[in-house]
């Protein structure tokens, strides 16, 4: 644990434990920095530490104070945990399109969404490089950036690598239309119709439905809401049912927004070389970290090239480009000849107006104002779920991304909420899109990518309501 972790830990047992409590004024930075001899940046981390988990809140030219719900202070849902990991056909297409084509309406208040606002794009920006580059475009550039892609793009890819300290070299990456794209290909490259796939459990529906679509089957893992997949059931899983490779979030899990430590990431890639089992790594909220640091991928851990990383510039930077990548170590050119027999290239245009816009600057700018209002977001949504629904509710309090976890009080189905959401003009996204076994049906993942204002603060109240009543109906 880092030293401001250590000093949080400690400042919010002091508020569980009631020595602090509702309403009551932290220690200015100064003083806390002076008796519990750490640095002031120090401390800072630390109170902005609490105040992104909802414990504490600023109060503008006044300081720090205990937040009005500590008596509700977010906990987190526990995992599911079974000791039989069970290999499942997978059949949840119906239910995850019916899901995401009732919340694609407009004018619904898009909770389920996967999407943050597009508003928190710099899109004229964008624009602006995309008119440069397509007036200026070498006609031949869209022969030359057939797969594996434009080479200043990858080299401009590979620089971030190489700035995270992370060895990549810009001949190992292979540019795809989005991130799924980039999924998808690593799965084809590594499995047949009927082998087995190792996924974590509660898990993005879109691995639900490529494992379905290419008629291979799934071997679900539980997952910590907080410290993401259990390594000993998952090396249970591997000797038991020989999956032919996993797929893994490992920096803000969606739906969970769960982090693997950097130990654990080491372990995770000694046992899949240990194994020979390759890891598709999906990691598209790693730069949405509220940390420090970006924190790093497997990948960086990875020595025989057993990872294959998997990334893209929607959720960080350009919505609807649809401009992925993989680096994917020894399965490079098997997924660049995939790529070129499946899509043949990503769109030029977009290719070439990404680079053009990572070459002028202004990326890291642009991500830091990006997780400062994901942030924001995130302290006043949990302090809305705090509010507005019922005891019994437990929610997760990821450190990144822009999903919140939420287990309801027994005996509330989040279909049923979803159901009722959508007639009051608000989507969720429900636990059972997530998961290809009959689990997680009283949980629902909440987007709060969204810019706070008073409607989405309405839909939380509503939300609330619906899920109190559904939860009196039970206790009947
Ligand atoms: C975990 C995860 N991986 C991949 C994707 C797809 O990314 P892209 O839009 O770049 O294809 C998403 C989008 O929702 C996601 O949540």
């Amino acid at each position: 644990m880092k030293l401001y972790e250590t000093l949080a830990e400690s400042i919010a047992q002091s508020i569980q434990s009631g020595i602090l409590r509702r309403g009551d004024k932290l220690p200015s930075v100064r003083q806390t920095s002076v008796s519990r001899k750490v640095s002031p940046s120090t401390v800072f981390q630390a109170y902005y530490l609490l105040e992104a988990r909802g414990i504490i809140s600023a109060r503008e030219r006044s300081g720090y104070y205990v937040a009005a719900q500590t008596s509700d202070i977010p906990l987190i849902p526990e995992p599911i945990i079974s000791d039989d990991v069970e290999v499942a056909q997978v059949d949840v297409s119906e239910l995850v399109f019916d899901v995401l084509e009732s919340i694609k309406e407009k004018n619904v208040i898009p909770l389920g969404s996967a999407f943050p606002s597009p508003l928190l794009f710099p899109l004229d920006k964008l624009g602006r490089s995309m008119a440069s580059v397509a007036r200026t475009m070498n006609p031949w550039a869209s022969v030359d950036n057939l797969s594996p892609g434009d080479a200043d793009l990858r080299r401009q890819i590979a620089l971030r690598y190489m700035i995270d300290d992370i060895s990549v070299s810009q001949d190992e990456i292979v540019i795809t239309n989005g991130a799924l794209e980039a999924l998808n290909l690593c799965l084809m490259a590594t499995t047949r119709p009927g082998d087995t796939v190792l996924i974590e459990s509660p898990t993005f529906y879109a691995a639900l439905q490529s494992i379905e679509r290419l008629g291979l089957k799934a071997v679900e893992v539980p997952s910590h809401p907080k410290e993401g997949v259990d390594l000993v059931a998952m090396a249970r899983a591997i000797e038991m049912h020989h999956p032919k490779v996993c797929w893994l979030m490992t920096n803000f899990q969606n739906p969970l927004g769960s982090l693997l430590s950097d130990e654990k990431k080491k372990s995770l890639v000694e046992l899949i070389t240990q194994y020979k089992l390759p890891l598709i790594e999906d990691d598209v909220y790693g730069e949405l970290y509220f940390g420090k640091n970006r924190p790093a991928p497997a990948k960086s851990f990875d020595r025989e090239g057993w990872v294959m990383h998997c990334a893209s510039f929607s959720k960080c930077l350009a919505p609807g480009y649809r401009v992925g990548w993989v680096a994917s170590g020894c399965f490079s050119k098997s997924i660049a000849r995939l790529k070129l027999t499946t899509t043949i290239s990503a769109s030029v245009p977009a290719q070439l107006a990404i680079a053009s816009y990572l070459q002028k600057g202004g990326y890291d700018k642009h991500l830091r104002n990006l997780r400062h209002s994901l942030l924001v977001n995130q302290i006043k949504f949990i302090e809305a779920v705090n509010l507005y629904f019922p005891a019994g509710t437990r929610l997760t309090t990821p450190q990144g991304g822009y999903f919140l976890w939420i287990k309801l009080p027994d005996g509330v189905s989040s279909l049923q909420v979803h159901k009722e959401a959508l007639s009051n003009g608000i989507s969720i996204a429900p636990g059972a899109i997530f998961t290809s076994l009959k689990n997680y049906d009283n949980y629902i993942r909440l987007n709060y990518g969204h810019i706070w204002n008073s409607h989405i603060e309405s839909a939380i109240n509503v939300l609330g309501g619906i899920v109190k009543n559904l939860s009196q109906q039970h206790a009947i």
